[in-house]
Order: C-alpha cells, then sequence, then structure tokens
C-alpha cells in the first residue's frame, strides 16, 4: 500500500518534519555540491545527488515517518528531513560514535535501531516523531576484531525480536573459521527478548543461520522475510593440481548471493562453502579441467580424498554468482521482490578494476510461493548494471564514485544510494521514469 498522504509532525527540535514518500522527485537540490565522481546512470531511471560532505556513509535506513538514518562510518548515526522539493532540509546527529563503521538496522514499528561497532552490537530506543534516541543498551559483545571489519546488523522483518549479525573472516586464508565457534566468516541469529544483561556473546552465545561466508556484508529479506546475502569471496586466488599452479584470480572466485531461508530455520547443511569449496565465474582459467562452469563449486588445491565434487552436498552453492571482485556491501529487495539491489563497492584485486556499480538483479515467485533469481546458477547474465562509475576499469578506491548503502523509501518508489568516498560521502535520489 503506497503512503498517499504527507503525514505532518511537529518537534522541538528542527520544525515541520515531510514524509518523503508524498513528496516530488527532486530535478536538483540547492546547496548541494555537484557529484564528486562521473557516473553513467541507465536510460530508464533519473537520479539526482541529495547530500554531499558526509563521513563515509553506509548503510542508509528509513523510519516509519519518512526521515533517512544514515550510518557514518568512524563518525556516528544522523537523521535527515525532507523538504517539499524533496530535497534534504534538515540534519542532525544522533548517535556520536567514532566506532560505528558500518551496522544500522531500525524495527519496523520505528522503536528500536541496532548500531554496531568491530566487536559490539547496541541497541536505542528510538522516537521517529522526535528523532532522537535514548536508552543505550549492550546487546552483543566479543566479536574478532581482526579482518574483515563490518559487523552487519538486520532485523528480520517476520520476527522484529530476532537479528542477524554477519562477522567475516580475519585474514583472506581464515582456516580456523570452518569450526563455527571461531564466530567468524558466518551469520547468527539473536532474540533480542533474551538478551542477557551485559549483551549475547557472539561467539558462544546465538544461533548459526550460516557459517562458512567469508565476508557477506550485504543482507536483505525478500516479501516472505526470508534472507539472502552477498558474499565478498577471496582474492589472488591459484589452482594447483599436480604441483601445476595457475593464476586463476583475475576472474576468479565469484562473488556469491547465497540464500539463507527463514530466519528462524536455518537450512541443512548451513554450511556455505568458505574457507574450502569457492565459487567459479570463469571456467576457461581452470585448465585441468572442462568440468567446471559459471556457479560450480571448487577448491584451490585439490587431492586424493577432497576435489571440486566432494563439495557437491556439503557446502551451499550460492543461488547466482557475480564477477570475481567486485566487492558486494549493501543489499535491498524493493516491496514485490521483483528485483534485488546491490551495491558492488569496486575491486582492488583486479586489473582492470572491476565493480564500482549498482545492480538489479530480477527476481521471480516460484510454484512454491518462494522468491528466486530469474538466471540459472551458471548464468553470467544475472544481473543488470543501472549505474556505474564512469571507467570502472580504471578506478581505484581513492579517485571513483564508492556505492556503499541501498535503501528504498517506505512507499518503495525511490531509491536512495551512497558513495561513502573518504573525498566526499554522497547520497543520491533514483526513481524510475
Ligand atoms: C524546511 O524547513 C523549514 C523549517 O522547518 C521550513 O520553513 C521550510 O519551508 C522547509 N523547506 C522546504 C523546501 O520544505
Ligand atoms: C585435501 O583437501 C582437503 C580440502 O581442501 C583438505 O582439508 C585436506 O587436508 C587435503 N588432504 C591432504 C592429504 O592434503
Ligand atoms: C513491483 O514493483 C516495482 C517497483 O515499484 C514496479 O515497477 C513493478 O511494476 C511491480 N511489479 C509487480 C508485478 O507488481
Amino acid at each position: 500500500m503506497h503512503w498517499l498522504l504527507p503525514t505532518i509532525v511537529g518537534t522541538a527540535l528542527t520544525g515541520t518534519a515531510l514524509s518523503q514518500t508524498a513528496l516530488p522527485f527532486p530535478s536538483s537540490c540547492s546547496n548541494v555540491a555537484s557529484a564528486r565522481y562521473p557516473y553513467t546512470v541507465d536510460s530508464a531511471w533519473q537520479i539526482t545527488k541529495i547530500a554531499s560532505g558526509l563521513r563515509q556513509p553506509r548503510t542508509i535506513i528509513f523510519d516509519p515517518l519518512g526521515n533517512m538514518l544514515v550510518l557514518q562510518a568512524m563518525s556516528g548515526v544522523s537523521v535527515h528531513t525532507f523538504g517539499s522539493d524533496g530535497c534534504i532540509n534538515s540534519t542532525q546527529t544522533i548517535i556520536q560514535n567514532a566506532g560505528l563503521n558500518h551496522g544500522l538496522s531500525l524495527t519496523p514499528d520505528g522503536k528500536t535501531l541496532y548500531v554496531s561497532s568491530v566487536t559490539q552490537v547496541w541497541a536505542y530506543s528510538y522516537d521517529a516523531a522526535t528523532r532522537q534516541t535514548s536508552n543505550q543498551k549492550t546487546i552483543i559483545t566479543g566479536m574478532s576484531p581482526g579482518g574483515h571489519s563490518t559487523r552487519t546488523v538486520a532485523v528480520s522483518p517476520k520476527n522484529p525480536n530476532i537479528i542477524l549479525v554477519s562477522t567475516g573472516s580475519n585474514s583472506n586464508w581464515d582456516y580456523a573459521s570452518g569450526n563455527p565457534s571461531t564466530g567468524r566468516a558466518c551469520v547468527k541469529t539473536f532474540d533480542i527478548t533474551k538478551a542477557p544483561a551485559d549483551g549475547y556473546n557472539y561467539n558462544t552465545q546465538g544461533t548459526m543461520l550460516a557459517y562458512g561466508v567469508r565476508n557477506e556484508v550485504a543482507l536483505a529479506f525478500d516479501p516472505n522475510g526470508h534472507a539472502w546475502g552477498v558474499e565478498n569471496s577471496g582474492d589472488d586466488f591459484r589452482r594447483t593440481v599436480n604441483g601445476q599452479s595457475t593464476d586463476v584470480h583475475i576472474d576468479n572466485p565469484a562473488e556469491e548471493l547465497n540464500y539463507f531461508g527463514d530466519p528462524e530455520s536455518p537450512r541443512t547443511p548451513n554450511w556455505y562453502g568458505y574457507p574450502t569449496c569457492f565459487t567459479v565465474w570463469e571456467p576457461s582459467l581452470f585448465r585441468d579441467t572442462t568440468s567446471l562452469k559459471t556457479g560450480s563449486q571448487f577448491v584451490v588445491t585439490p587431492n586424493a580424498t577432497f576435489n571440486d565434487a566432494s563439495c557437491n552436498g556439503i557446502s551451499n552453492p550460492p543461488r547466482l554468482s557475480f564477477p570475481a571482485h567486485i566487492a558486494p556491501i549493501g543489499s535491498v529487495f524493493d516491496k514485490n521482490g521483483t528485483n534485488l539491489y546491490v551495491t558492488f563497492h569496486g575491486s582492488w584485486n583486479r586489473q582492470p578494476a572491476s565493480g564500482y556499480l549498482l545492480a538489479e538483479v530480477p527476481f521471480t515467485k516460484t510454484a512454491e510461493g518462494l522468491y528466486d533469481p530469474v538466471a540459472p546458477p551458471d548464468s553470467k547474465t544475472g544481473y543488470k548494471t543501472i549505474l556505474s562509475a564512469q571507467n570502472p576499469g580504471s578506478c581505484n578506491a581513492a579517485a571513483c564514485w564508492r556505492p556503499a548503502g541501498v535503501s528504498w523509501d517506505n512507499a518503495g518508489q525511490k531509491l536512495f544510494v551512497s558513495s561513502d568516498n573518504q573525498a566526499d560521502g554522497e547520497i543520491f535520489v533514483m526513481q524510475k521514469k
């Protein structure tokens, strides 16, 4: 149901907050610097920059009144109201904490806000009408401080007492993380109603939703409330067979779109392969075999007891693959589950560079009522680029547009996407023409 009437909320703080969803699409916003880096946009979409000068905006969400909340890494959380022109009309910091670096999620009732640092998750009471937080509580402690540092937090829309929290591996090859008790390279769920007074210990408590996921930064829920993750896979890969080693890294392993299912009923098995079973993007680079295709599982060093085929049945392969190194870090479904939108932050382990784009992944509903990508698992064309840095092949982290946060407004009409380039943290609004 679309919200057609503007919601007017009086507050003592900054005057009037207009529900963003009833507002026009702004063709430009005065006092907002022009885009810091050139980009190209799909001809079916319009785009306008609405914010500049943020500190690494990593995650964008909306409260029930249509105000936009942004996690700015190494700074905190800001809230932005919109004016009648559809541009941002006020900005205030609601949490100041230089330790925050990625995770931000709000319960559907808009009353409980979660944020994360490398090692902890906190909850706050949030009031959308006054746009203020109070009552900080520690929910999770003890997450591994090493290696991949973001800890995505996502409230389950099906049961908002459950939160999902992901932790990456502590290095490219975190062999110990194959054991789920390390609490690394995994996504766990926690029931907030049962949280101990001093918080859960991430590694020893909670429920394992998925392990063997190297760095599952992007989490999203389809309209059934089933969870999906987009995974950053490994770097500098070589394939070694009978002592012969070949560099396959330029187009392998694939980044992965994984299906986790109902957050309260983990799949069996719930191991997704890391650090043993990986996914092929470009099969032609595997000179020792012709039996691999895009989406196949492989091991880097097959041996007498464990080869590529050994992954079948024990490791969940991704449902869809993306090119190597393009670095998915944000994802969101549209309202009716027709598409998943994924931000790809851009590669460092590939020349020419790749990624630096926002992709649309078409989904369909199966006869069983499940949401599923349109493309088959061996497809290389299961997504479409709708926004991209202008010359991604020559990009690097310092010199390009770097898509990070992505979120629909409450009506599902406008898509907001951030770039967390340190030279200028920007937010853009997009809409299909
Ligand atoms: C922005 O907010 C101020 C004060 O709340 C209000 O007077 C002004 O009309 C708003 N601007 C727009 C464009 O809505
Ligand atoms: C064979 O490969 C598997 C999977 O990579 C590994 O766990 C095992 O240690 C290897 N065995 C030998 C004898 O190297
Ligand atoms: C689903 O939502 C999108 C975006 O709002 C819209 O373009 C599309 O027509 C909708 N599809 C269906 C089947 O309702």
